[in-house]
């Protein structure tokens, strides 16, 4: 496969257009960032774990029945993905207070939700990635409103199957972020990336962190903690 130019370079992963028509070639970087890019560093081998760790789980979700972009992995940093455009909502699921949520409400972290909370926020950058809600999407005119309905179904789903496929490997799936892209034919697809960069992964014993917050708390080393993530999942480690 040659090498073609870069469409998209984004905090974490670089897409490129393939030979194959409708195909892209992801690439995960090394690079590590939070709070909107304030907080940056380079953590070497971090892009090899989200590539594994992404690959595997979005296989889950195919065996699963849930159709995602996800193609098959490339090599150790990069898979091939289904072309679609990304709809700039970022759909986030919380089974657990934790993050944003617990400062937002007042809540306890920890405290679990009967039924699974689910917020969209507006991805862009220069507003900080404001939360909004299904009269603002629909007035800014991101998604149509059975688009909604679609991602909302297809959102409580990723999180009926992860939770199961996370319980089984000892890990609570606290929260995560999810993205959905169009296709050529205009079908709403689950995309982008399932990672401990952008879920929550608390050991289901002790309670421990095996996520980003080890980064943006400086809380421990990341790449051990992925590492270990990927291990229990049944993945590939060294
Ligand atoms: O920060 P907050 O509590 O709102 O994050 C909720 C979940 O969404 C966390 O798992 C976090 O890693 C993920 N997230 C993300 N990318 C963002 C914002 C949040 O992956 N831009």
């Amino acid at each position: 496969m040659s090498t073609k130019t870069c469409l998209y370079e984004g905090k974490a992963k670089r897409i490129y257009e393939t030979d194959e028509p409708g195909v892209y070639r992801v690439a995960y970087k090394d690079d590590a960032t939070a709070f909107n890019g304030e907080k940056k560093d380079v953590l070497q081998g971090k892009g090899r774990l989200n590539n594994e760790i992404s690959s595997l789980v979005f296989s889950k979700l195919h065996e699963a029945g849930v159709a995602n972009h996800f193609l098959r992995r490339l090599s150790e940093t990069e898979q091939l993905v289904k072309k679609v455009t990304i709809i700039p909502i970022e759909v986030v699921v919380r089974n657990v207070a934790a993050g944003s949520l617990v400062k937002r409400l007042g809540l306890e972290r920890g405290d679990v939700f009967r039924e699974p909370i689910i917020e969209f926020y507006y991805k862009d950058d220069a507003l900080g990635d404001p939360l909004i809600n299904d009269e603002h999407i629909r007035h800014l005119g991101l998604a149509a409103p059975e688009e909604l309905t679609a991602i909302r179904a297809n959102a409580l789903e990723v999180n009926r199957v992860l939770t199961a496929m996370f319980d089984e490997a000892g890990i609570r799936l606290v929260d995560f972020k999810l993205e959905f892209g169009r296709d050529e034919q205009g079908a709403v697809l689950l995309a982008d990336e399932v990672s401990p960069d952008t879920c929550r992964l608390w050991d289901l014993e002790t309670g421990e962190s095996f996520d980003k917050d080890l980064f943006r708390f400086q809380l421990g080393d990341l790449n051990e903690a992925y590492e270990t993530i990927l291990t229990r999942l049944g993945g590939i480690s060294r």
